[in-house]
């Protein structure tokens, strides 16, 4: 019998990618979403569940017991309160009704950032790292560098002949990005991997790491054209952020566009690789990788046009 697997954040950008890796790889799969999800994949063995588990678990209820559970929740803000919604008190939902089931494993996608913990949403990440790693079931966290996604935001405005923003001289962070489809498939890999148990574990896609100016660099390489660099102080980010904080005090969307800008400095900042304690400094060589697709062969398809993102038009195998 096929073993049956509840994603929670099924419709986010790599939830929806474990749904696929799972049918394909013939499971059973709950994906619970928000009454509000756009969702129009169907497929014999997915069934869909609909409640706010920032609200209550009530959705979960009345399903029957799944084997594995995997968490691709996040706040999809970063603000302060969202943050504690989704990224811990969600979480802790879930984490209930696997113990219930008696899961075989929960799989927890967190993020590389955790590391230096800064941030409301690393900090709700962490707290609930550390409920799943006290609790009595199997578990599994999986910490990714940047997506690509993360990095085609600005091949729109090369291709309107814009320069392309980088912070400092845009060397100042290096990133080892994974393909969502491979990072998809590791997850589910992991599932059923003994050694994967009671592990956190870091993951890039195929190295060697690269900035923000290497990305420049690729871009202008792939378009063909020269590439104006135009360069921002990335304290700009946090003198706002000072300025606006002791109103956030009171306002609580104040309290959120500051966070917004601590945000923009941590990833201005700081790389998405592993930390090296013994050296202080942030790591290629540790950071593992998993894949095939790379950054080049994700900007060919984006500047081709043939990259389709959006749920409703994807094609399932
Ligand atoms: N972006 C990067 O480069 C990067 C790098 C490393 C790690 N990560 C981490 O990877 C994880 C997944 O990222 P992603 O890009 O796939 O996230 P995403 O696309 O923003 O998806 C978030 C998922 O959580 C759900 N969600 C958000 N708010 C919710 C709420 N209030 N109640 C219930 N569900 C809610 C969303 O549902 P709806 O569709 O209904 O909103 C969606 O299914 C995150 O933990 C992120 O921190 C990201």
């Amino acid at each position: 019998m096929t073993h049956r697997v509840l994603v929670a954040g099924a419709s986010g950008y790599i939830g929806r990618h474990v749904v696929e890796a799972l049918l394909q790889r013939d499971y059973r799969v709950v994906a619970q979403l928000r009454p509000s999800a756009q969702w129009t994949l169907s497929h014999p063995n997915l069934e869909c569940v609909y409640g706010e588990l920032t609200e209550s678990a009530q959705c979960l209820q009345n399903i029957q017991a799944c084997d594995f559970v995997i968490s691709c929740l996040a706040s999809r803000s970063g603000g302060v309160r969202d943050a504690r919604l989704v990224e811990y008190d969600a979480n802790n939902r879930l984490l209930a009704a696997a113990s219930q089931w008696g899961v075989q494993r929960f799989l927890l996608l967190s993020a590389i950032c955790v590391q230096k913990p800064r941030l409301a949403f690393q900090k709700e990440k962490l707290r609930f790292e550390a409920k799943l790693r006290a609790s009595n079931l199997p578990w599994t966290i999986i910490r990714p560098t940047a997506f690509f996604k993360s990095l085609s935001g600005q091949i729109a405005r090369l291709q309107q002949g814009k320069s392309f923003l980088v912070f400092g001289n845009g060397t100042l962070t290096a990133c080892k990005p994974i393909a969502e489809q491979d990072l998809a498939a590791y997850i589910v890999e992991q599932l059923t991997d003994a050694s994967a148990i009671e592990a956190i574990l870091p993951i890039g896609g195929p190295g060697p790491a690269i900035t923000p100016l290497g990305q420049a660099q690729l871009l202008g390489h792939l378009l063909q054209q020269p590439i104006k660099i135009r360069s921002l102080p990335p304290r700009l980010f946090l003198i706002v952020a000072a300025v606006l904080s002791p109103f956030g005090l009171v306002f609580s969307r104040v309290r959120d566009q500051a966070e917004f800008l601590r945000i923009a400095h941590f990833y201005a900042t700081e790389s998405m690789l592993v930390w090296s304690e013994e050296s202080s400094t942030y790591s290629e060589a540790l950071t593992p990788e998993s894949g095939s697709k790379t950054l080049s062969d994700c900007y060919q398809q984006i500047i081709r046009g043939d990259v389709v993102s959006e749920l409703g038009e994807h094609k399932l195998f």
